[in-house]
């Protein structure tokens, strides 16, 4: 379990599978993502394992409760660098800091134990919400893919953004900062049962 200022992040388990299964085929989830869909339990049992076995895949927690994903893989130690994905499961759970705090505590947790030089990612170029996170947390955007995907019955762009150990120690003082000034406005996440 690593734990941050506001979410926690822990390994994968066999009890998160039947959530991370709707996470996945949650249209909006799917949209930005790069997998195909529809997603089976077998293939989310398929995933988590080689999740593990390539790289160090987290359910994020806020308060008790599992909200999403996060994870590297494709290590490559020469380079001393690795790739990030992640996804906040629940719609109604975005906009409410979870995924820069997620981010932020992944990241920090990663450079310091793998020893990391940079962090890289792609993402849809239309991806406004995801960019924006990723760019509070450090990271730039350094090339466009054009017309690099297939998704649903027509190309569109990527962006890679990557982010180096400065960049991010950057980041998270200045999210720290922040932090400090606004602690009464995070508030729990909603629960979809109750909405
Ligand atoms: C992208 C995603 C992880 C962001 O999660 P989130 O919990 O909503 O993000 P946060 O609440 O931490 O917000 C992060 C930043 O984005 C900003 N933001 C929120 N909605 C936004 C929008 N529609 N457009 C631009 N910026 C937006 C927030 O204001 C915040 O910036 P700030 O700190 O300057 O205020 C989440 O929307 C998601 O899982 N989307 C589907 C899957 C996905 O896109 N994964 C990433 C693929 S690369």
């Amino acid at each position: 379990m690593i734990t941050g200022p506001r979410v926690s992040l822990r390994p994968v388990e066999e009890r998160d599978y039947p959530l991370i299964h709707e996470w996945m085929n949650h249209p909006e989830v799917w949209w930005y993502m790069d997998y195909e869909r529809p997603v089976s339990l077998a293939d989310v049992r398929e995933d988590a394992e080689r999740a593990r076995t390539e790289g160090v895949p987290f359910v994020i927690v806020a308060g008790d409760r599992p909200i999403g994903r996060i994870g590297l893989n494709s290590f490559r130690r020469r380079d001393r660098i690795a790739s990030l994905y992640m996804y906040i499961g629940e719609p109604a759970c975005w906009g409410h800091g979870y995924a820069k705090e997620g981010l932020l505590t992944l990241l920090g947790y990663a450079f310091e134990r793998y020893d990391l030089n940079r962090v890289e990612l792609w993402l849809l170029a239309d991806n406004d919400r995801a960019m924006r996170t990723y760019e509070r947390c450090g990271f730039v955007a350094e090339a466009t893919l054009p017309e690099r995907s297939f998704k649903d019955g027509r190309f569109v762009d990527r962006i890679v953004m990557s982010v180096t150990r400065d960049a991010f120690e950057r980041a998270r003082s200045s999210a720290a900062e922040a932090r400090a000034g606004t602690a009464a406005d995070f508030v729990t996440p909603p629960d979809p049962a109750h909405e």
